[in-house]
């Protein structure tokens, strides 16, 4: 990809699941990525996963809901390196709630907002002026197929939440545009990671996955190296005109 070797992307969420396949696919562009996590642990597995492929990994630990761990962490990165170029909001999921929008409730409700909304709200505004300082920046935030087109697992709390992020992209897009920055929503189908891959058996039956399969165009659910590619594209020299859009990323599963 081009334009992306020695800039710095800073990415929520990234010790696990397609947020560490990511933070692993930018370093391999060149990026100086730094990545947090609300878990420890995971964030010591990923900097060991990078090490081992001989790339480095910068980890930071953070609570996505918590915004000011989120500020510190955004700006801690931006200290450490001298730049903020590409803010990743990956930090989101449905934690679990139920799928059906009678069973939910407002705590329900609140947690996954919280999460996956607030989370990128209070991240884009500690990077935006860091990145307007600069010129120049990137924003890729996480939607999803649920957000568009319903979802065959996640309930409605979590469907409005990647909702809401499209349309925060897109009036970000709008108001940052002048400022040189790009914002963009990425809306994956069901991606099969640990988490989801639980989720996908227990809310539907061997005949449903099956059946869901076989009507996608292309015969298969994601992979993490799917969507990673997808950010690295967007956080490139050759999306610089690209702004504001919702990128479906599934397999043909529902199109617009
Ligand atoms: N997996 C899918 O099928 C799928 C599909 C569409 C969109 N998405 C979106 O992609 C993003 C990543 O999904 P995933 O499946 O890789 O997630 P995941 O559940 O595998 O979690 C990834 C990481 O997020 C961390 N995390 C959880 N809560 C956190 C918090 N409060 N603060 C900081 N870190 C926290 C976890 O420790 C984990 O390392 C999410 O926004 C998700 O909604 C996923």
């Amino acid at each position: 990809m081009r334009g992306l070797r020695g800039k710095t992307a800073f990415l929520t969420g990234a010790g696990g699941g397609i947020g560490r396949a990511t933070a692993i696919r930018l370093a391999q562009e060149g990026m100086q990525v730094w990545i947090s996590d609300r878990d420890g642990n995971v964030l010591e597995d990923a900097v060991a996963e990078a090490a081992s492929l001989g790339l480095a990994l910068h980890a930071i630990q953070a609570d996505s809901t918590r915004e000011s761990e989120v500020r510190d962490a955004v700006q801690a990165a931006f200290d450490a390196s001298g730049r903020l170029d590409l803010l990743v909001n990956n930090a989101g999921g449905s934690l679990h709630t139920p799928y059906r929008f009678m069973d939910e409730s407002d705590d329900d409700w609140a947690r996954v907002m919280n999460l996956n909304l607030m989370g990128a709200v209070w991240a884009c505004r500690a990077a935006l002026p860091l990145m307007q300082r600069g010129g120049a920046g990137r924003i890729v935030n996480y939607g999803s197929k649920a957000g568009r087109f319903g979802s065959f697992i996640a309930g409605p709390n979590y469907a409005a939440a990647k909702g809401a992020m499209a349309a925060l992209t897109r009036q970000l897009a709008m108001e940052y545009g002048p400022s040189g920055i790009t914002v963009n929503c990425i809306c994956p189908g069901v991606v099969l990671t640990p988490r989801t891959s639980g989720l996908w058996a227990e809310r539907r039956t061997p005949e449903e996955r099956e059946r869901i399969v076989s009507e996608i165009p292309l015969r298969r659910h994601a992979g993490v190296d799917d969507i990673a590619g997808a950010v690295a594209f967007l956080a490139s020299d050759d999306a610089a005109f690209i702004t504001g859009i919702s990128l479906d990323i599934n397999g043909g599963q529902a199109m617009a």
